[in-house]
C-alpha cells in the first residue's frame, strides 16, 4: 500500500475513533479558590516554548502527512484556522515530500496560507540531518519537530523493525539544525527515562503525545484482519507523562499532547507542568466534518474557556497556572506513586 493511501487511511479511521478517555485528566481536580484577586481583562495566554513566544498554549499537531488531494485540503483548512486564531500548527510527517518532490505542495501551502504564523516542520526518527534541514526549509519551519512512534511501526506489518541509533541522528540533528527541535510521541506517552535521555543529548522540548483517545495500534488495528490487540491500550496516560517528564528534568520545556478535548483538559495539562497544549484527532474531525469556520469557533471557544478558567483560579498568566493546587486521584496517583513521584 502506499503512503499516501495508508495516510488516508489513518485519516477516516482517526475520524471514526471514539473517545476512550484515557488520558488520565479525569483524575486530576483543582482546588477552588475563593479569592482569585484577578481582573479578567488582566488574563493573556501567552507562552513560550523555549525562545518561541507564542500568543496562545494550544497549537495543532501534526497530522496529514502524505501528498493527493484530500490532504492538501485538510492542510490548507488547518493552516486557515491557526492564521485567524493566531496559534502554532506543526504539519504531518514530510518523509513521502523528501522522497518526492510532487508532494510537497501538501506542505508548501501551509507556508502560503500563514505567511508569519509559528509552523513545526515534522520528520520520523530515521530522518538524517540533511532530511532534517530540508524539512525545515521546505515550509521555512519555526520548530522541527521528530516524532517517535514505535507502537506504530510494530503493529503495521510493512513498518520498520530496526529502532537502533535513534537517540545519535536525533543528537546530530539537535546540533545541526537551526531551529528548536521537539521530539514527540504519537500518542503513547514519554517516560521520565526517555525524557532524560534526550535531555542528555541536547533535547530541550518534549511533547509528551500520551495515551489518550487517538490511538494509533486501535486505528492500525482497523485497517486489518490480523488484529493484534495487545497493544490497544498500550502507553503511558498523558497526565501521568507529564508529570514524569515534567518532575524528572525540570530544563525540559514540556508540551502536554494525547487526548486533550477540553479547554479544563488543557489547563489541567498545564498545571501538571506543561507550557503548551497540541491537539490533533479532534480538531481534524470539527475540520472535515464541519469545515474552517467550526474549526475556528472550537479553537476561540478553548480561548475562552481557559480564560474563565485561570480566572477562577486567580492565575493571570500560563506561568501561574502552571503552580496551582491540585488534586491527583484514581490511577493517575497510582501510577505516579508507583513510579516515584509523591
Ligand atoms: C497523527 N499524528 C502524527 N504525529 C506526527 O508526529 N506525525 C504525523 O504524521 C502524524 N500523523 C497523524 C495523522 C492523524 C490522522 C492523526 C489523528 C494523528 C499524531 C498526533 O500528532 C498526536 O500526537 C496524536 O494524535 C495524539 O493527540 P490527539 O489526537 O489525542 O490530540
Amino acid at each position: 500500500m502506499s503512503r499516501a493511501k495508508r495516510k488516508i487511511e489513518h485519516i477516516q479511521h482517526a475520524l471514526s475513533t471514539a473517545d476512550q478517555g484515557a488520558s488520565g485528566f479525569d483524575d486530576i481536580t483543582f482546588v477552588h479558590q475563593s479569592l482569585p484577586d484577578v481582573r479578567m481583562n488582566d488574563i493573556h495566554l501567552h507562552t513560550a516554548l523555549g525562545e518561541l513566544s507564542l500568543s496562545s498554549p494550544f497549537f495543532i499537531n501534526a497530522m496529514t502527512g502524505g501528498g493527493g488531494k484530500q490532504t492538501f485540503e485538510i492542510n490548507k483548512g488547518l493552516a486557515e484556522a491557526a492564521k485567524h486564531c493566531r496559534i502554532a500548527m506543526a504539519v504531518g510527517s514530510q518523509t513521502s515530500a523528501l522522497r518526492d518532490n510532487k508532494q510537497r505542495g501538501t506542505f508548501e501551502i501551509v507556508r502560503k496560507v500563514n505567511k508569519n504564523g509559528i509552523i513545526f516542520a515534522n520528520i520520523g526518527s530515521e530522518a538524517t540531518v540533511d532530511d532534517a534541514k530540508r524539512a525545515v526549509d521546505m515550509i521555512e519551519a519555526d520548530g522541527l519537530q521528530i516524532h517517535l512512534n514505535v507502537v506504530q511501526e510494530l503493529v503495521m506489518p510493512e513498518g520498520d523493525r530496526d529502532f537502533t541509533g535513534v537517540l545519535l541522528r536525533i543528537e546530530q540533528i539537535v546540533q545541526a539544525v537551526q531551529v528548536p527541535v521537539i521530539v514527540k510521541e504519537v500518542g503513547f506517552g514519554m517516560s521520565k527515562e526517555t525524557a532524560s535521555r534526550l535531555e542528555e543529548v541536547g533535547v530541550k522540548i518534549v511533547d509528551v503525545g500520551g495515551l489518550g483517545d487517538t490511538n494509533f495500534a486501535r486505528i492500525e488495528n482497523k485497517r486489518r484482519s490480523n488484529i493484534i490487540t495487545y497493544f490497544n491500550d498500550w502507553g503511558i496516560p498523558t497526565a501521568a507523562s507529564i508529570v514524569e517528564v515534567a518532575q524528572t528534568s525540570p530544563s525540559l520545556v514540556v508540551i502536554g499532547s494525547g487526548g486533550v478535548r477540553t479547554a479544563l483538559d488543557a489547563a489541567k495539562a498545564i498545571a501538571l507542568g506543561a507550557s503548551a497544549v497540541g491537539m490533533a484527532g479532534p480538531l481534524l474531525r470539527t475540520l472535515v466534518e464541519q469545515g474552517v469556520e467550526a474549526l475556528v469557533a472550537y479553537i476561540e471557544e478553548l480561548h475562552h474557556d481557559l480564560t474563565l478558567i485561570m480566572g477562577a483560579l486567580g492565575a493571570k498568566t500560563i506561568d501561574k497556572l502552571q503552580r496551582v493546587p491540585l488534586v491527583i486521584r484514581g490511577d493517575t496517583h497510582h501510577w505516579l506513586t508507583e513510579r516515584g513521584f509523591d
